[in-house]
């Protein structure tokens, strides 16, 4: 069997509820498609700030680099929204991305049967969505320099909006060979009518675009793109944009899948080790109760075992099972419809485990 080690960071909030799902669907994995996996619990965020007075302890960091991908819940609450920068769970994500050099960040949104009528938006204008956001990871504002200073006028905060050109080249890539696999159509986004930093990136994609011309390539400016992504979203096929611009546009992808609990990532670097986590947050509103969505935390399990074990059709059967649990109209409180019965957290995950059986790897 391939061994292969998962670093589990749960996190906080609805972290750990969801995690258990995403564990329990690639242990079942593992089992049915020949694997021996090894799970290496850690420490992340508020628990580790609690526990280790540090949002990313060094023995989680080695735990990860000595992993063959991580699966991370989320981090984050209100316990700790007015501890300073360096004290806050958030920095524990973007020193892994960074420490990890995890510069590509896919995050898909496509819709289930059935969940079209959970979703704010109209089912005609979600039929086929189908999008993929390329986010960039390891660069740009998140990474600027910070500062705030007393003038005699108050206080004055700054923040640094920087891109190198190898920084862009690298994401724009990534994405046009991740279109050139898919419907090859690709979107570039970006605020060019103001930033300098969207005019050097604007460049890039046009030079990049001359070694694939299969794939056509359009220009968007961000807050066109917000419209448009819900106006015609079947449109889209490959979206590639900076690292803001990435993290807001994709939680609005997440209304076409009718909510942000059904939202995966994989953030990826020149290797295979990724780290697989959820789009959206701790959800402190729904912590401790058991009924958050798992969706989100196994499909990006299908990613792990697409992009870090090269497995295709294990990632395909855990979304297979996840699309027959959807048709037999089961579903957590986030995307229940009238007269529909809403399950829990763990209900859900053990449907799909369940569903999972009647895949196996074709001999
Ligand atoms: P959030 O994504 O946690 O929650 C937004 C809304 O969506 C809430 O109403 C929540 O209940 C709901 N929601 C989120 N996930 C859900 C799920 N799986 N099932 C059902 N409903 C779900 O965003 P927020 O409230 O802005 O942030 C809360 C905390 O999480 C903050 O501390 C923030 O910094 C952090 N955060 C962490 C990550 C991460 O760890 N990757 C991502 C985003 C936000
Ligand atoms: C995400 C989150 C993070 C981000 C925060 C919590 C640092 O919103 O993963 O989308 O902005 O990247
Ligand atoms: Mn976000």
């Amino acid at each position: 069997p391939k061994q292969k080690r998962i670093a589990v960071l749960p996190g906080d909030g609805i972290g750990p509820e969801i995690v258990e799902e995403g564990a329990k669907v690639a242990k079942a994995a593992g089992e049915q498609f020949g694997y021996t996996l090894q799970f290496d619990f850690g420490l992340v965020g508020g628990g580790a700030i609690e526990r280790l007075k540090q949002p990313l302890p060094q023995e989680t960091l080695t735990l990860c680099r000595e992993s063959d991908a991580v699966l991370l819940g989320a981090v984050g609450g209100p316990r700790w929204d007015r501890n300073p920068p360096e004290l806050r769970p958030e920095k524990a994500l973007l020193g892994l991305r960074k420490q990890l050099d995890l510069f590509a960040n896919l995050r898909p949104a496509t819709l289930f049967p059935g969940l079209a009528k959970s979703s704010a938006l109209k089912p005609e204008v979600l039929d086929g969505v189908d999008l993929l956001v390329v986010r960039e990871l390891t660069s740009g504002i998140y990474f600027g320099k910070q500062f705030t200073e007393q003038t005699e006028r108050g206080a004055k905060a700054t923040d640094t909006l920087v891109y190198e050109e190898h920084e862009i080249e690298r994401i724009v890539r990534r994405a046009f060979e991740i279109a050139k696999g898919r419907r090859k159509k690709l979107t570039s986004v970006d605020k060019a009518n103001i930033l300098e930093s969207s005019r050097l990136w604007r460049k890039v994609v046009d030079r990049v675009a001359e070694e694939y011309p299969d794939v056509q390539v359009e220009h968007m400016l961000v807050d066109n793109c917000a419209m448009q992504i819900i106006r015609r979203p079947t449109d889209f096929d490959v979206i590639v944009t900076e690292n803001m611009f990435g993290d807001i546009l994709s939680d609005e992808a997440a209304i076409l899948t009718g909510s942000i609990g059904m939202l995966p990532s994989a953030s990826l670097g020149g290797g295979d080790r990724g780290l697989y986590e959820p789009v959206h947050g701790s959800a402190p509103d729904i912590a401790g109760q058991g009924v958050a969505n798992p969706i989100a935390t196994i499909l990006s399990v299908a990613m792990m075992f697409r992009h870090s074990f090269q497995d295709d059709e294990a990632a395909k059967a855990i979304e297979g099972a996840v699309t027959d649990v959807f048709a037999s109209g089961a579903r957590t409180m986030d995307v229940v419809s009238a007269g529909e019965l809403a399950l829990s957290t763990e209900e859900l995950g053990d449907k799909v485990v369940e569903a999972l059986k009647r895949y196996h790897r074709d001999p």
